[in-house]
């Protein structure tokens, strides 16, 4: 098993406030606080309503110069797997246990011009990098994208600070944002952060593929929680450990895998590093691949699967690149338990 060796500290809860619907924001005073770079974020033990514990990784979305007040926010998942009610349930005084700031998002300085791109709560990841540009007096552009105003947390803030630097695409006023009006749109030697959710972000990353641009300019954080349809039980078997386990919609294939006893490699279990990655042997129904790790070339056939975020489902689904919506086959809902069959390294 691979962990991040984090020194876990205790942070007492000094405020909560809603920041937008579904969307609330926590300071924290952390025992050792250090400061905190746009980018990071802290690893925060949350309790589950079965028990046990479990982390989850949130952005910091604002932090003192010394890191003694950070700021968190959190969207309560409509499917949450007990993370985010957790998070708002805890209280002013509240202790949690959390992780000092985690760089895996830095933004790199000395770009000649910078697009940040943020849907919904990825917000959160963007926030800061935004600051330090218009610090800096960088060029830059901030794409927020939201499917209505009531839903975009910090927008005032936003539209204060950054002006006709802020470019938002509220859904429900504008339709979809043009992904590939965008990406063309762009200075060419312009380098692209982008937070939110899975569809948002590989439709940005498929266009960007396809354009002649550097791959390494796209850079992003994932929350690894959206996929293209909704999370349903499916049945997993790992022969070479004699295990066949369900996993319920409100968990990932690899912590049913882990409640089974195997022994699984896992890093960021966001989606992004690849390391938790199965062997699809047997497949009986179809993989929704909520990861950023393969490229559609890689997620084609079906091959293998990250088992932290991609999950299996019943029939044989679609999507479609053009309106990002997924549709169904008839026979999803016969009641038989989609199946995968998997090697784990
Ligand atoms: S643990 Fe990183 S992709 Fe699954």
């Amino acid at each position: 098993m691979v962990d991040k060796q984090l020194a876990w500290q205790t942070a007492r809860v000094l405020a909560c406030t809603e920041v937008a619907d579904g969307i609330r924001r926590i300071d924290l005073a952390p025992d050792h606080p250090v400061p905190a770079k746009p980018g990071t974020h802290v690893d925060v033990g949350v309790h589950l309503p079965d028990g046990r514990t479990d982390t989850r990784s949130y952005s910091v979305v604002g932090a003192s110069k010394t890191g003694d007040r950070i700021a968190i926010s959190i969207y309560r998942t409509p499917t949450s797997r007990g993370g985010s009610e957790f998070m708002h349930g805890v209280q002013p005084g509240d202790e949690l246990k959390v992780t000092a700031p985690v760089q895996d998002f830095p933004l790199r300085i000395g770009a000649p011009a910078y697009v940040l791109v943020a849907g919904g709560v990825g917000i959160t990841a963007i926030r800061g990098m935004a600051s330090v540009l218009k610090r800096l007096g960088a060029s830059y552009e901030l794409h927020y994208v939201g499917t209505s105003v009531a839903r975009m947390a910090y927008r005032e803030e936003l539209r204060a600070v950054h002006g006709d630097r802020l470019v938002e695409h509220i859904t429900e006023e504008h339709g979809r944002m043009s992904v590939a009006e965008l990406i063309v749109g762009l200075p060419a030697a312009a380098e692209l952060y982008m937070c939110g959710p899975i569809r948002l972000m590989e439709e940005i990353r498929r266009t960007w593929e396809r354009s002649d641009r550097d791959i390494t300019a796209l850079r992003y954080e994932t929350f690894g929680n959206s996929g293209w349809f909704e999370a349903e039980p499916f049945e997993v078997v790992v022969p070479q450990y004699n295990v066949t386990v369900e996993v319920q919609p409100t968990e990932s294939m690899l912590e049913a895998l882990e409640r089974a006893g195997v022994d699984m490699m896992f890093d960021c279990r966001r989606g992004e590093c690849g390391l938790c990655e199965v062997r699809i042997v047997e497949l009986d129904g179809q993989v929704d691949h909520r990861d950023v790790f393969y490229s559609e070339r890689q997620k084609a056939p079906n091959s293998k699967m990250c088992g932290c975020v991609s999950r299996v489902i019943a029939g044989t689904g679609s999507r479609s690149a053009d309106t990002g919506t997924a549709h169904a086959a008839a026979d999803r809902h016969t009641g038989r338990c989609a199946r995968v069959v998997v090697e784990v390294s």
